[in-house]
C-alpha cells in the first residue's frame, strides 16, 4: 500500500501545483515502496536526489506564481520553503553519509513534511487565488 493516497483533501484548486504535488506525492511513495524492497543504497540515494530537485523546482514555480500575483503572505511561504529544502537536504546528507538508513520514521517525517505544508500553507495560496479570482 502506498505510504500517501492522494486524495481531493490536498487539492490546493490550483491545477499546476496539484500536479506537482502528486508528482511529489509519488516520489516519496517510490522511495518508500523502494526502502520496504531493501533496494540498494544507490537506488534509494537516486529517489531522494529527485526528491530534493524536485522539491527545489516545485517551491520556484510557487514562489514565481507569487510574484505574479502579488501574494501578500509570500515572505512568510517562500521562509517555510526555505526551512523545508534546508530539512529534506538534511535527510539526504545524513542518508549520504551513512549517519541513518531510510526507515520508517524517515519516511513519516516526509509524508508529514510534505502534507503539513500543503494543507496548511499552500491552501492558503489557493484560496487567495479564487478569492481574487485570478488565473495563472
Ligand atoms: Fe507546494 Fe509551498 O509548496
Amino acid at each position: 500500500m502506498a505510504l500517501i493516497n492522494w486524495n481531493d483533501n490536498y487539492s490546493v484548486k490550483v491545477y499546476t501545483i496539484d500536479e506537482q504535488h502528486k508528482k511529489l506525492v509519488a516520489l516519496i511513495n517510490d522511495l518508500h515502496e523502494a526502502m520496504k524492497a531493501g533496494k540498494a543504497k544507490d537506488k534509494l540515494g537516486t529517489i531522494l536526489n529527485e526528491l530534493v530537485s524536485y522539491t527545489v523546482y516545485h517551491f520556484q514555480t510557487e514562489e514565481s506564481f507569487f510574484k505574479k500575483t502579488n501574494y501578500p503572505e509570500s515572505a512568510d511561504h517562500q521562509k517555510k520553503h526555505n526551512d523545508l529544502v534546508d530539512q529534506v537536504k538534511e535527510v539526504k546528507a545524513k542518508f549520504d553519509s551513512g549517519t541513518y538508513m531510510l526507515a520508517n520514521d524517515v519516511m513519516n517525517f516526509l509524508k508529514d513534511w510534505l502534507i503539513n505544508h500543503i494543507q496548511k500553507t499552500d491552501k492558503k495560496f489557493g484560496e487567495f487565488i479564487l478569492q481574487n479570482g485570478l488565473k495563472i
